[in-house]
């Protein structure tokens, strides 16, 4: 089976697309085969790389309601080695119709586990929506492994609270295997002493949690997508394209060891 990496933090705007986006194609880069789950009904990984959201044929509605095959529905990108199964507007209904579909918080985990099975993916990522309805809770309880991109601010710090406990729960309950692998924070500025008290409290609090690369805000991050591109590919040498390498050898240091926190 491949490693499944969740991307997950029920605020909005705090870098999750632009994060799994941006580590899936560093992955990719290292020749490892890599599938990007977009598992937002907003589509926001699907667009960001160059796919047009609206008229797909099949997306990840079809995947996780009709079981429909992922080598169905997943599509190349340009990057070589990184493939998605992509998402839109189909998927809003997901939440209404998994309450309806038994086992629906493990549905996910389900099928995954049937379908990737024989899969040629070394890593699979998945983007997940911002809230920790059961589409979220689905996520959680079929990954292995949980990154979370936090924002270095004061609600940042109370939403991850939020997400831990929930987290937790799910360990609890419906997947004893998950762990977090990293915490990230996401836009810091170096110059803005908020983002430093944050991230120092972070560290204090969080310790080895936290990843060591920090990733900085970087204009060119956000111009990357209107240009259906990774930063690798859009402007490698950025500080935004660097700090996202970075935390990809981080990450695959944390998985090659198998340390994670599963502790908290
Ligand atoms: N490090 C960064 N520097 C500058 N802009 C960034 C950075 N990371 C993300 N952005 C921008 O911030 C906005 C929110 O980022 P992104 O879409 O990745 O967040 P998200 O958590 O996926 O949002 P949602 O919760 O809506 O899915 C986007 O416009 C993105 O381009
Ligand atoms: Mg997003």
């Amino acid at each position: 089976m491949p490693e499944i990496i969740a991307i997950v933090n029920q605020k909005g705007g705090v870098g999750k697309t632009t994060t799994a986006i941006n580590i899936a194609a560093c992955l990719a880069a290292l020749n490892k085969k890599t599938l990007l789950i977009d598992a937002d009904p907003q589509g926001n990984s699907t667009s960001g790389l160059g796919i047009s959201k609206h008229n797909l044929k099949e997306s990840f509605y079809d995947f996780l309601i009709d079981e429909t095959p992922l080598t169905e529905i997943v599509m190349e990108t340009s990057t070589p080695d990184l493939y998605i199964l992509p998402s839109n507007r189909d998927s809003l209904s997901l939440g209404r119709d998994l309450m309806s579909t038994e086992g629906r918080e493990v549905q996910m985990r389900k099928i995954l586990g049937r379908q990737l099975e024989k899969s040629p993916y070394e890593f699979v990522l998945i983007d997940s929506p911002p809230n920790l309805e059961i589409l979220s809770i689905n996520i959680m309880a079929a990954a292995k492994r949980l990154i979370i991109p936090t924002q270095p601010e004061y609600y940042g710090l109370e939403g991850l609270a939020d997400l831990i406990e929930t987290y937790k729960r799910i360990r609890e309950t419906l997947n004893p295997g998950l762990s977090i692998l990293g915490v990230l924070i996401t836009m810091h500025i170096a110059t803005n002493n908020l983002s430093k008290e944050v991230t120092q409290n972070l560290r204090e609090n969080m310790g080895g949690l936290i990843f060591e690369t920090v990733i900085p805000r970087n204009v060119r991050l956000a111009e990357a997508p209107s240009y259906c591109q990774p930063i690798i590919a859009y402007d490698p040498k950025s500080s935004g394209s660097l700090s996202y390498q970075a935390v990809t050898m981080e990450i695959l240091a944390r998985t090659s060891q198998n340390q994670t926190s599963s502790e908290i």
